[in-house]
């Protein structure tokens, strides 16, 4: 069965995509089958898996987007009340990379924000209306039967509407990546108001009569928090910077003392003993990924993680190339340990636990 994970913070530039595909790749190479899902309007993660930069780019994700293998028009059934059930995506095998397809975003795909909205709020009461809030969660699963898909990671934008709200809340998992600043940490505030009442919200949709009957049920509430990934803080000669050090510890703090008791309050965690056995602290940091530097550009221009960019990818030689080959190393023993500690986390029998 597919486990969902979903990639969630309204705070932007925390590295939700970048860590969605470095780490879809790294479950890949891991023999996992792994579907990527741009839920992003700004498909960011589309035009970095596809390329959008010459002619022969654009005229490609033209087609995709005039074709139902997108997020747009594989919902349009259910938002557009069309005549024709919700068919699985043809999603796009990411190159150079077996095992991992690609689910392609559609800038257009915000407009269906609103009539989600209502939807959530007065689907109880209106019949047309019944069949979009289980809608989302249909078109993943039979995507993923189709592909035979172990894990989706949903790439998520920095909003706080309702189409953030159904797709956290019909997910099985969540990873929250975050910076180290200030605005790191009110972002961890404002989703430890935020999380109580979405899983409010959803445990009373997945009860309603209307909505379970629907032509795309709306499902039960099973979503689980797997922890923070902290990104992108700066180090010199091997150690944080002493500023980010102290930023570090006040995310962490805001996850441990305010986040994971209100998650467990609302049994969006897992049992303790399930983190404590993979060695994962009070503050659920899974990991602390550092800054790529020039890694970053190259893996975007070569469309592979800065791990496994070759040699005549980074075009370097001598004792440059050394340096670099040693960072990689490095960030990918860091995703290595990261898609290892989440395949545990999921594992079916740390999860089934009732909701
Ligand atoms: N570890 C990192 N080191 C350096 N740059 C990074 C790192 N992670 C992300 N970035 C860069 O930071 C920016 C924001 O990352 P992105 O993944 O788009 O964030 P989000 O999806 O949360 O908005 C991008 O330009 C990306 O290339
Ligand atoms: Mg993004």
């Amino acid at each position: 069965m597919v486990q969902k994970i979903a990639l969630f913070n309204h705070k932007g530039g925390v590295s939700k995509t970048t860590t969605t595909f470095n780490l879809g790749w790294m479950l890949a190479s891991k023999g996992k089958r792994v579907i990527l899902v741009d839920t992003d309007p700004q498909c960011n993660l589309t035009g970095m898996v596809l390329g959008d930069e010459t002619e022969d780019d654009e005229a490609r994700l033209e087609n995709i987007y005039n074709t139902t293998s997108n997020i747009k028009t594989g919902l349009a059934p259910a938002f557009e009340s069309q005549p024709r059930a919700i068919e699985a995506i043809d999603c796009i095998p990411v190159q150079g990379r077996d095992g991992l397809f690609l689910l392609p975003g559609n800038v257009g795909f915000a407009e269906y924000e609103v009539t989600l909205g209502i939807a959530q709020e007065l689907s109880g009461s209106i019949q047309a209306l019944k069949n979009i809030p289980g809608s989302i969660t249909d078109l993943f699963e039979k995507t993923a039967t189709k592909f035979n898909a172990d894990y989706i990671l949903i790439d998520m934008s920095p909003s706080l509407g309702s189409i953030n709200q159904n797709l956290l809340m019909t997910s099985d998992f969540f990873l929250v990546p975050t910076t180290a600043d200030f605005f790191s940490v009110m972002a961890i505030d404002s989703l430890a108001k935020v999380l109580p009442r979405w899983y409010a919200w959803a445990k009373t949709a997945s009860s309603l009569p209307i909505l379970k009957d629907a032509a795309y049920p709306f499902p039960n509430v099973t979503l689980r928090f797997l922890g923070i990934i902290v990104q992108n803080y700066r180090i010199i000669r091997g150690k944080e910077t002493a500023a980010f050090q102290t930023w570090i510890q006040k995310v962490e703090e805001a996850v441990s003392n305010k986040l994971v008791p209100i998650l467990r309050h609302n049994n969006m965690m897992l049992p303790a003993i399930v983190y404590t056995e993979q060695g994962i602290n009070g503050s659920l940091t899974l990991t602390k990924i550092s800054n790529f530097n020039s890694l970053i550009a190259l893996s975007q221009e070569h469309r592979t993680p800065v791990y496994d960019l070759t040699p005549e990818q980074l075009r370097q030689t001598g004792i440059v190339l050394e340096r670099n080959q040693k960072k990689q190393d490095e960030f990918r023993k860091t995703f290595s340990d990261l898609a290892d500690k989440i395949i545990a986390l999921t594992s079916t029998s740390n999860y089934a636990v009732s909701a």
